[in-house]
């Protein structure tokens, strides 16, 4: 039988890098999104057909990953059949409006829906969403080598269009939160396109993991910063350690924040957590710092580069009714960047 699925995009409104370090972060679905419809197949074949590449492919289940756009389909199906799933290949088709490499999640969207479109055409109740989501991650980690946290295929899995998901990292407890009525996150891609599989990524991880093996502990986000400062670890380690620790503060006061309906303290907590991804975790690249310059400037009551780093989006929180205007005057001023939705 046929199996259809989709899962949406999605940006992270706060908490950059530290959901592999023990962090609570706080991701929102976006409109955008992807669908897939699957069949299973007798053999180990894989046919894919994706009409945002125009493509198509013919791959093996056996098949490494070989750096193709396919191999995010191949992986998922490996899963699918580690899973009980299937018992073979299959011929899948997807569909995707998530602009590629602009740091939305359209990997994670994409093996989800896989792996969910597996689970419908089986009809089978489990796995739940989360047990899909930690699959997922699996597929980015152990088959595309990207060392990626969880929280793009938990949020991908789980939330909808509209609500922002407090995931705590940890424990993968999370708590699901309307959006502010009358604001609206903006997003906007930079031009400069990035992936995480370009190395960066991972220098960052390398170094939190410097971090967690010299404080014997994989929770950076509750060290004490008098501890970090007192370290022999070098210069950068210990940016990186401080960007944990604060931004993950910064994501509790902005999920009390979003409760309690107080935009401004949103703003804030936005606009530091650019600062800190620039000059602690140096993650920015200048297109993006002006964006985001150019986006408080302007109106916005707070902006942010979202996603890996390097390049992509950044998401800014503007009142609905000055939207507009806003949006004009920052594209007018920033020639290479280009509207891609709201959350
Ligand atoms: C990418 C990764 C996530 C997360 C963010 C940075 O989206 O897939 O796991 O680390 O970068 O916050």
């Amino acid at each position: 039988m046929t199996g259809f699925a989709t899962a949406p995009g999605r940006v992270n409104l706060i908490g950059e890098h530290i959901d592999y370090n023990g962090g609570t972060v706080l991701p929102a679905a976006l409109s955008v999104g992807v669908s897939v419809e699957l069949a299973p197949v007798n053999d180990d074949t894989v046919e894919i057909t994706a009409d945002q590449y125009d493509m198509s492919a013919q791959r093996q289940l056996s098949d490494d990953a070989v750096g193709d756009w396919s191999d995010a389909s191949v992986g998922a199906l490996r899963e699918a059949n580690a899973l009980g799933l299937l018992s073979g290949g299959a011929k899948i088709a997807i569909r995707s409006n998530i602009p590629q490499g602009a740091g939305l999640s359209s990997s994670a969207a994409l093996t989800v829906a896989i792996l969910k479109a597996a689970r419908n055409a089986v009809g089978a109740s489990t796995p739940g969403d989360q047990d899909i989501a930690i699959a997922a991650r699996r597929v980015e980690n152990d088959y595309l080598g990207v060392p990626c946290g969880i929280m793009d295929q938990f949020a991908v899995a789980i939330a909808t269009p509209g609500t922002a998901m407090a995931l705590n990292t940890a424990s993968l407890e999370y708590e699901l939160l309307e959006l502010p009525k009358e604001y609206t996150f903006v997003v906007i891609h930079s031009g400069v396109s990035r992936k995480l599989t370009d190395g960066r990524y991972k220098e960052r991880k390398v170094e939190c993991d410097e971090v967690k093996a010299y404080f014997e502990t994989d929770d950076l986000c509750s060290l004490e910063q008098g501890d970090i400062a007192a370290s022999s670890l070098h210069e950068a380690a210990r940016r990186r350690a401080v960007h944990c620790v604060t931004e993950h503060r910064r994501v509790l006061a902005t999920v009390a924040a979003l409760k309690a309906g107080d935009v401004e303290t949103i703003g804030a907590m936005m606009n530091a957590s650019h600062i800190s991804m620039r000059d602690d975790f140096e993650m920015s690249v200048e297109p993006i710092d002006g964006l985001v310059a150019s986006s408080i400037g302007l109106g916005a009551i707070g902006a942010r580069l979202t996603g890996g780093g390097f390049g992509g989006c950044i998401v800014a929180l503007v009142e609905e009714s000055r939207k507009e205007r806003w949006q004009t005057r920052v594209l007018g001023a920033h020639p290479d960047a280009w509207f891609v939705c709201e959350a």
